[in-house]
């Protein structure tokens, strides 16, 4: 029954009179109130419908019920779970989540260029810190994947990101179903230098090391790595992930690169300032990247494809790229919630 889609059309417009923020809010709002009344989620999961069996895989262990995923940033502290998993998805990944609580940037930091399905955020990794995330996610459903994002907190120097992961990691870990490393936020000063060989090395180890010693050895741990690295630095990078002894890699984050938005459009971005794009205008340049990434990774490891992903016809391209698992955020804004149905629909039809 798929008519979650016009709906949304028709309420679009007055959520697009919100600031992107405002609308997050009333948005994750209704999501709460669904999830509280007795059926909500039971009702929309039939509106949405489930995935098809055969859309189902296993990916470093995990059994994935679809490989359409949430990408991280959307549910940082892992609020509408049940809701998620009523629309389709077949795993969330909640966070970017900090060790410690932090508001993030100054508001606004949230922009959209509908015409163009773009978005441009510089959130700045807002969180409610890993212990609150910790307690709610002792409550999460079952059925459902959920990554945990982490990142480190802004006024950590460089030299304590290792501590930060390791503190988020082991509230979080315990939790979740896979961990993702993010150093690929365009908004932490000096994060994407993490993602450097030299840099990234001693986080990983750091964090195989503690993986072990919370006897979480089976636990699958991703890199999250940006759009914007020269492919020479790119292949330095891929080859020391490769050797780490981690799952695999997630990519990409938003891009700084202004040249994904139209001419027109250029100029009102720029007065926006700082920030990532992500949306339609990022695929070419996040698929350009995961295939110069799928030539070199070892195929024991796993690729997530995200970046611009929007339509089924991308999701089954993404798949048969080599990625293991889809990732979705900006589309989902632009064209609501039926477009995980839609994506789940899409690919079982071509499978
Ligand atoms: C408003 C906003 C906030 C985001 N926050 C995070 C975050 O906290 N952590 C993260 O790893 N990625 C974050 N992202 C990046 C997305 O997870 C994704 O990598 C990127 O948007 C590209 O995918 P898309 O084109 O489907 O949106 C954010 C994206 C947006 C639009």
């Amino acid at each position: 029954m798929p008519c979650l889609t016009p709906a949304y059309r028709a309420v679009r417009p007055l959520l697009f009179q919100f600031q992107p923020e405002t609308a997050h809010g009333l948005a994750f709002a209704c999501g709460r109130a669904f999830q509280s009344v007795p059926g909500g989620t039971s009702l929309l999961a039939t509106l949405a419908g489930a995935p098809a069996p055969d859309l189902a895989r296993e990916v470093c262990g995990l059994r994935f019920p679809s490989p359409v995923g949430l990408a991280a940033g959307l549910d940082k502290g892992a609020e509408l779970l049940p809701l998620w998993k009523a629309l389709g998805f077949g795993f969330v990944e909640i966070g970017t989540i900090t060790p410690r609580p932090q508001p993030g940037n100054p508001k606004p930091r949230c922009f959209r260029i509908p015409e163009e399905a773009l978005i441009l955020n510089r959130m700045g990794f807002n969180s409610e810190g890993a212990e609150v995330v910790a307690r709610r996610l002792d409550r999460r459903p079952a059925g459902l994947i959920v990554g945990g994002n982490l990142g480190k907190n802004k006024l950590t120097p460089d030299e304590g990101a290792l501590d930060d992961y390791r503190a988020a990691y082991r509230l979080i870990a315990p939790r979740v179903d896979y961990i993702a490393i993010n150093v690929s936020s365009p908004n932490t000063p000096g994060l994407r230098k993490l993602q450097a060989p030299e840099f990234l090395k001693p986080i990983l180890e750091g964090l195989l090391e503690l993986r072990k010693e919370l006897g979480l050895e089976r636990q699958p741990l991703f890199v999250k790595l940006a759009p914007d690295l020269p492919f020479d630095e790119l292949d330095a990078i891929v080859e020391a992930i490769a050797a780490s002894g981690i799952s695999g890699l997630i990519a990409t984050n938003t891009t700084l690169d202004r040249g994904i938005v139209s001419d027109r459009n250029r100029a009102r971005v720029e007065a926006w300032g700082d920030g990532g794009l992500s949306g339609a205008g990022l695929y070419g340049k996040a698929r350009a990247v995961r295939n110069r990434i799928l030539d070199r990774l070892p195929k024991a490891l796993a690729f997530q494809a995200c970046g611009g992903i929007g339509t089924a016809a991308q999701a089954a391209e993404a798949l048969s790229d080599g990625a293991a698992l889809v990732q979705v955020y900006s589309a989902l804004i632009f064209e609501g919630p039926g477009l995980v149905g839609e994506l789940n629909r899409g690919l079982a039809a071509r499978s």
